[in-house]
């Protein structure tokens, strides 16, 4: 069994979809530990209390939990070098996952957006950053749209990609997809990416396919992807 040869280039736009359970958070979390074992910047945003815990492990990466009703400077917030950024209970009980990301996560993006981007940005449930599917969120547009220019990695990552605006779709430069069972879905995809319904039908639970547009693919499988810290699923 070889080792997994995922490139981790100096920015891209990174698009991870697939059902709940899928192993979409445990491969990002795999991207961000080889992003740390190469010394590179990042910030995840994470949706869940515990999911991304685990990558605190990593010597240097801090820790962020954002308590409700508690004040943050984003600007500081957005110079840190590693950083993993949760919510406590308290926080989704009394705000929700729309709430952390309007009034925490959004201001943060928009921070790096505007200062300095050269570090990974991992988002989990993208989705949420937009007002509907059809429309992108102000801070993920801006983010999607600079891509290269700005040299800015973004890792997005989402459940339902059929309801992710296909102008921010457009701009990924690498997709990663698990397994899709929704028939919504799967008819999306196979417009979108040449042979997917035949790769998803080769998926076992917890492999993805990469796909990089316009048509180059393979199936990456489950026993490749090796995390060195604990993920909460
Ligand atoms: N390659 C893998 N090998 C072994 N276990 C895996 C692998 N990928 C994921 N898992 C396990 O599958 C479970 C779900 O994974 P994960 O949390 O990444 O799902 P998800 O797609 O992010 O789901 P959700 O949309 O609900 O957040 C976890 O317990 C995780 O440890
Ligand atoms: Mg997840």
């Amino acid at each position: 069994m070889g080792i997994l040869d995922v490139d981790l280039p100096p920015w891209s736009i990174d698009l991870i979809y697939g059902n709940t359970g899928s192993g979409k958070s445990y491969f990002a979390g795999w991207l961000v530990e080889q992003a740390w074992g190469r010394g590179r910047r990042f910030i995840v945003l994470d949706t869940k209390v515990k999911n991304h815990l685990g990558l605190v492990a990593l010597r240097g990466v801090k820790l962020l939990k954002i308590k409700p009703g508690a004040r943050y400077d984003f600007s500081r917030i957005a110079k840190i070098d590693q950083l993993v950024v949760v919510p406590t209970r308290g926080t989704i009980s009394r705000l929700g996952v729309k709430g952390l990301v309007d009034r925490y996560y959004k201001p943060i993006l928009d921070e790096l957006f505007r200062r300095d981007k050269d570090r990974i940005i991992v988002v989990e449930e993208a989705h949420r950053y937009n007002p509907s599917s059809r429309t992108p969120g102000e801070e993920l547009e801006q983010l999607f749209r600079e891509g290269r220019d700005a040299r800015i990695y973004m890792v997005a990552i989402t459940q339902s990609i059929a309801d992710f605006p296909k102008l921010l779709f457009r701009q990924a430069q690498r997709h990663f997809i698990f397994q899709h069972y929704v028939p919504n879905d799967i008819f999306y995809l196979k417009k979108m990416i040449p042979g997917f319904e035949e790769m998803n039908a080769r998926l076992r639970r917890h492999d993805l396919v990469e796909f990089i547009p316009p048509d180059e693919s393979r199936i990456i499988k489950r026993e490749l992807v090796m995390r060195r810290t604990r993920h909460f699923g």
